[in-house]
């Protein structure tokens, strides 16, 4: 929903419309502090209102933000990933042998199919973007899995290559405002590929990857992958 909420004001928004109430409430109960695990980030938010480092009525939502922005976007950075190897078999052997391109490879999947798709701007003075003009205050929307995929950049842009170098792309955005969470997520990535390819041998698709449409967010409703152990 909160994916949704960035637009178009279309179908995909209109179907939970109903319930935005409702599960904002949600969201925000789980914010609060006696919601929360001791030894968390959460926890940690709220000793620093503590310290006085932000106010009590900030970190409720410093917590809400890290939670919205944190686990829809790594699901399915984390799928993109399995996905990837699952039908790349080669590059599956090629982490297995060098399982320190555990990072490279997360970096690579989130560059491949740049699980955030889209991210917005607001133009604060009339500017000029390739010849057409923006107006102060005018919205900018930024197609990161287009530039993650611009020719210009990326040789042969649409495959899946360990053997790139996959800095420099915007799948965690660019700027002030790029993702805040993106070591989070690497060291995540890290954890799980690592452990897999210690001890998968093989991974595969068991069946037809089905999409999940959002309109921020490329992910998946089902990707059925099997897991051979290494021998
Ligand atoms: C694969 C995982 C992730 C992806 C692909 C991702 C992607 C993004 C993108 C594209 C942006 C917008 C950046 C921009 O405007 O330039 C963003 C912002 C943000 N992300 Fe992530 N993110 C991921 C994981 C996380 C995690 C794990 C956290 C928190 C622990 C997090 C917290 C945030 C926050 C708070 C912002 C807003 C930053 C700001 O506006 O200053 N993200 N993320």
């Amino acid at each position: 929903m909160a994916f949704n909420a960035f637009g178009p004001r279309n179908a995909l928004v209109e179907a939970d419309a109903h319930r935005v109430g409702a599960l904002s409430d949600w969201v925000n109960a789980q914010c609060a502090r006696g919601a929360l695990s001791e030894d968390g980030f959460g926890a940690r938010v709220w000793a620093a209102a503590d310290r006085g480092d932000l106010t009590h009525a900030q970190a409720p939502l410093v917590v809400r933000s890290l939670l919205t922005a944190g686990i829809d976007t790594t699901v399915p950075g984390l799928a993109a990933a399995l996905y990837a190897f699952a039908t790349h078999p080669e590059e599956w052997q090629r982490l297995r042998e060098r399982p320190e391109l555990a990072r490279v490879a997360f970096d690579e999947a989130v560059r491949w199919q740049s699980s955030v798709q889209t991210f917005f701007r607001t133009a604060t003075t009339d500017v000029d973007i390739a010849g057409t003009r923006i107006s102060a205050g005018g919205k900018i929307l930024m197609f990161l899995g287009s530039a993650n995929r611009d020719p210009d950049r990326w040789a042969d842009p649409d495959r899946f290559d360990l053997t790139r170098d996959p800095s420099g792309h915007v799948g965690f955005g660019m700027g002030i405002h790029q993702c805040v969470g993106q070591h989070v997520a690497r060291l995540e990535a890290e954890a799980l590929l690592t452990a897999l390819a210690s001890r998968v041998g093989q991974l595969a698709l068991a069946g037809e990857p089905r999409r999940h449409l959002n309109n921020t967010l490329r992910s998946w409703s089902a990707l059925p992958v099997r897991v051979l152990p290494a021998d």
